[in-house]
């Protein structure tokens, strides 16, 4: 089967590195792709947002299946696009992507199916908006709908920040369109965890839990990021809450959306907040995490195409997750600056002395080949993934392979983990 995979980040590189070992695998693509993903598959320098250009590709190589790593072609439509051209392609269609897409749609069906999530109010004014967040002061989450790159939520814990951040939104508009409407929330408080569903619109399969580190700093300080790291399984996520989050969240939007004649297929994240009163949902995605997915992939013993084939023809019954009983973390280098400003362009050294150790896998996320030499190319560079028994032994394999690699100006959290192994104490 000839394969393509769209997207070009670490989480993209773990999909493709997981396929490749598929024996119904004959031939695989990835557009754009990263220097990681060029040593494992062939790469097409078309960009992810380029839908014609894509589908002429597909028909040209003849591609079997398409999967859809990022959110933007997703909410972009990309799903209804190629299957009106008889391509069978891995992803929700654009209608249930609008989950991921727009806040307020994501919100509004989880009060009417009775989904926990915090409390809140949508906005189309920044006067009303401000009334609000002063009736209910602070700490208080201000929202915007669309999307925004991971950079559209404020968690303010003073009243000008919680204004400010309305008054960016609704006033200055620096979101564009995305902020147009806002969403006001209830600011939740406990440990962060991420649940991820692959549905075939009927069937529904959990996979491993994880969690990831969105801020840039040690200790979950300064500012958010794509992700610095990630571990499997996220020991907040008991079985009994996998089995509540199966009843209460996912059957019932997988079930919505059947019955809005809108099927979704694809993988439905759920962020959840595990507060004292039970678990909160915070949001959803409509396809894997990243960094999570570096962490979760290395963990399943099924043949990844096969779940996607089953997904897309509508047979995951047949399929039952297993998975390794290892804990896996994934720590992220970066470029020192990011998420800010960040030099590119810096060799790389050392990746395959790290992944002599059996337990490593390097995934590439802002990698190139300049004039044959591996270099950064952006902000989060690689990362680093190591599995064990137990996280202790994950986490020391894992640091252990990172003192090998070296670029200038390299930069990655010391924590990864840390809560996990909290919890486990
Ligand atoms: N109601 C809330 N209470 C406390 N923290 C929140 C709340 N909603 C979001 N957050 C924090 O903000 C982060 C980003 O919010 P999220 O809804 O996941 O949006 P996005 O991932 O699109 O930026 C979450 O991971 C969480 O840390
Ligand atoms: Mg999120």
């Amino acid at each position: 089967m000839k394969v393509l995979v769209i997207g070009s980040g670490g989480r993209e590189h773990a999909m493709c590195w997981k396929i490749s070992q598929s024996p119904k695998l004959t031939k695989l693509y990835a557009a754009p792709g990263n220097a990681g993903i060029a040593e494992i598959a062939e790469i097409a320098d078309i960009p992810a947002k380029d839908q014609e250009g894509l589908l002429k590709f597909c028909k040209a190589k003849e591609i079997e299946l398409v999967i859809v790593g990022p959110e933007a072609p997703l909410t972009e439509g990309i799903v209804d696009r190629f299957e009106k051209e008889g391509i069978k392609i891995f992803g929700p269609s654009k209608f249930a992507a609008q989950l991921e897409g727009s806040k307020v749609f994501s919100k509004e069906m989880m009060k009417k199916l009775s989904i926990p999530t915090g409390e809140f109010e949508v906005f189309n004014s920044a006067e009303k908006a401000m009334d609000y967040v002063a009736k209910k002061g602070v700490p208080i989450v201000v929202k915007v709908d669309g999307l925004a790159g991971g950079k559209g939520v404020v968690v303010a814990h003073s009243m000008p920040k919680a204004m400010e951040a309305v008054h960016r939104n609704m006033v200055k508009k620096v979101f564009g369109k995305a902020g147009e409407r806002i969403v006001v929330e209830e600011c939740l408080e406990g440990e962060e965890a991420s649940v991820i569903a692959v549905t075939d619109g009927t069937t529904v399969r959990l996979l491993a839990s994880s969690q990831d580190h969105k801020r840039i700093f040690d200790g979950d300080h300064g500012p958010n990021t794509g992700g610095m790291g990630a571990y499997s399984p996220a020991p907040v996520v008991t079985d009994e809450v996998e089995k509540e989050l199966l009843e209460k969240v996912f059957l019932p939007i997988v079930n919505e959306f059947k019955a809005l004649g809108h099927p979704f297929k694809g993988f439905l994240y759920a962020g959840v907040m595990m507060t004292r009163k039970g678990f909160k949902v915070l949001e959803f995605n409509v396809r894997l995490g990243d960094p999570e997915t570096q962490a979760i992939l290395p963990r399943l013993e099924n043949d990844l195409l096969e779940v996607f084939l089953a997904t897309v023809e509508g047979r995951l019954s047949e399929i039952n997750l297993q998975w390794r009983d290892e804990d896996c973390v994934c720590v992220v280098i970066a470029a020192e600056g990011y998420p800010d400003e960040y030099e590119t362009g810096k060799k790389i050294s050392g990746i395959s002395a790290a992944k002599e150790d059996k337990a490593i896998q390097v995934f590439h996320a802002g990698t190139k080949r300049q004039n044959g030499e591996l270099v950064t190319a952006g902000g989060r560079v690689l990362n680093v993934v190591g599995s064990g028994r137990g996280i202790f032994e994950a986490l020391s394999k894992t640091y252990n392979a990172i003192e090998k690699i070296f670029f200038d100006k390299m930069y990655y959290r010391k924590d990864i983990g840390h809560k996990a192994t909290k919890v486990l104490k």
